[in-house]
C-alpha cells in the first residue's frame, strides 16, 4: 500500500497512459481488472487554453472507481498552471490528480519543449510542478524517462528538482528518449532507486507478464508497475501482476472468456463515443484479445477491416466460433 497526496492505494498496478488508448471507457474496463490508478490520454495545455473543443473532450469524463489523472503536455510553468485551473473549470470533481508529461519522446511534442524534452532543463521540470501546485490542492505527478540518451541519462537531478518542488508521485518508463519504445528497458540503472527518493515510484517499460513485472519491482523497488502496451487485449495481465504478488495462481482466460471481453470492452467504448467513432478506436484494440488463439489470424483481420457496427463484431466472433476448425 501506497498513498498518492490523501488517497491510499492498495493495488500496485497502474494504467499507463496512453494517448488513443486510455480514454474513460477503455480506463474503466481495466480497472475492473484491478488497476489501482488511471491516466488520461495525454492533453495540450495550450489546446485547453485554446478553448479547443476536441481537447475538452479529454477531461471531461464521469467519475471512476479508482483515482484518475488528467495528464498534461506543454513547457512553459505558467501555461500548464493555467491549464490545470480550466480543468477544475470544466470536471473538477471527477480529476483526482494532475500529471505532466516529461517523457513522450514524439517530435510533435518535443519540438514545442514539452514531453521529454523537458529533462534538458531539470529545474524546469520542478518549476512546473510547483505552478501547478500553487493552483490546485489535488496530487501533481510526472512521468520521465531515464534521459534524452544514453550520454545524458539525468533522472536523478530530474527526481531531486520534481521532489524539492514538491511532486505527489513519479513514473519513469525505464528507457531514454532516444529509444522510443525499442529495446529493453533498463532496470539496471534503477536498481534501489526507490530508497533513494522520498515521494511513491511507478516504474514502466516492457510489462508483458505477470513475472515481468514482478521482476521490474524487485529490481527497483519501486511501489507500483504500469501497464501499458502489454495490457491492450490481455487485461487480465493486471488480475495476474496482482495475484502473483500475492502467491496466488496465475489465471488463463478461455477463447470463450476473451471474446466476452472483448464484446464488453467494444459496448463500452461504443457508448462512450457513438458508434462511428468507437469501432475506429475499438479496430486497434479489439484484434489483441485473440493473439496466440488458433486461426485468429483471418479473425484478426476481419476485425480490423470488416467491422463498422457493434453487430459486426457479434457475428465475425460467432462465425470464427462456429468454424469447426478452432475447436
Ligand atoms: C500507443 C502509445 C501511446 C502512449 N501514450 C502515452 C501518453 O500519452 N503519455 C505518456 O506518458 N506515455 C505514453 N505512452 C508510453 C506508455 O505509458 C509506457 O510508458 C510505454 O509504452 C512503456 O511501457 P510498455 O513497454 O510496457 O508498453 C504511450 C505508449 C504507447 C505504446
Amino acid at each position: 500500500m501506497f498513498k498518492l497526496g490523501d488517497y491510499e492505494i492498495n493495488g500496485r498496478v497502474i494504467l499507463a497512459p496512453m494517448a488513443g488508448y486510455t480514454f474513460h471507457s477503455y480506463r474503466k474496463f481495466m480497472s475492473k481488472f484491478g488497476a489501482s490508478i488511471c491516466y488520461s490520454e495525454m492533453v495540450s495545455d495550450m489546446g485547453l487554453i485554446y478553448d479547443n473543443d476536441n481537447t475538452n473532450e479529454y477531461v471531461i469524463f464521469p467519475k471512476e472507481e479508482v483515482p484518475v489523472g488528467v495528464q498534461l503536455f506543454g513547457s512553459e510553468p505558467e501555461n500548464l498552471a493555467k491549464a490545470v485551473g480550466i480543468c477544475e473549470g470544466l470536471n473538477g470533481k471527477n480529476i483526482d490528480f494532475y500529471d505532466v508529461n516529461m517523457a513522450c519522446p514524439v517530435t510533435k511534442v518535443t519540438k514545442t519543449g514539452a514531453g521529454s524534452s523537458l529533462l534538458k532543463e531539470p529545474k524546469r521540470c520542478g518549476d512546473i510542478i510547483r505552478a501547478m501546485k500553487a493552483v490546485t490542492s489535488k496530487p501533481v505527478t510526472a512521468k520521465i524517462r531515464l534521459g534524452l540518451d544514453k550520454n545524458t541519462t539525468n533522472f536523478l537531478e530530474v527526481i531531486k528538482e520534481l521532489e524539492e518542488a514538491g511532486v505527489d508521485m513519479i513514473a519513469i518508463h525505464a528507457r531514454t528518449a532516444k529509444e522510443m519504445y525499442m529495446g529493453e528497458p533498463h532496470f539496471d540503472l534503477l536498481k534501489d532507486l526507490r530508497s533513494k527518493m522520498n515521494v511513491p515510484l511507478v516504474i514502466s517499460g516492457n510489462i508483458f507478464t505477470a513475472q515481468d513485472a514482478v521482476n521490474a519491482l524487485s529490481i527497483t523497488g519501486a511501489d507500483a508497475v504500469m501497464v501499458a502496451r502489454g495490457g491492450v487485449g490481455n487485461p487480465m495481465l493486471i488480475t495476474n501482476i496482482n495475484r502473483l504478488l500475492n502467491g496466488e495462481k496465475e489465471i488463463n482466460p478461455s477463447l470463450e472468456e476473451q471474446m466476452e471481453y472483448c464484446k464488453e470492452l467494444a459496448r463500452e467504448i461504443v457508448e462512450e463515443k457513438g458508434e462511428f467513432i468507437g469501432i475506429r478506436l475499438f479496430r486497434s484494440i479489439g484484434p489483441r484479445f485473440f493473439n496466440g488463439f488458433p486461426y485468429s489470424k483471418a479473425l484478426k483481420s476481419r476485425i480490423v477491416s470488416q467491422i463498422v457496427t457493434y453487430d459486426d463484431l457479434e457475428r465475425i466472433l460467432r462465425e470464427y466460433k462456429a468454424d469447426e476448425k478452432i475447436l
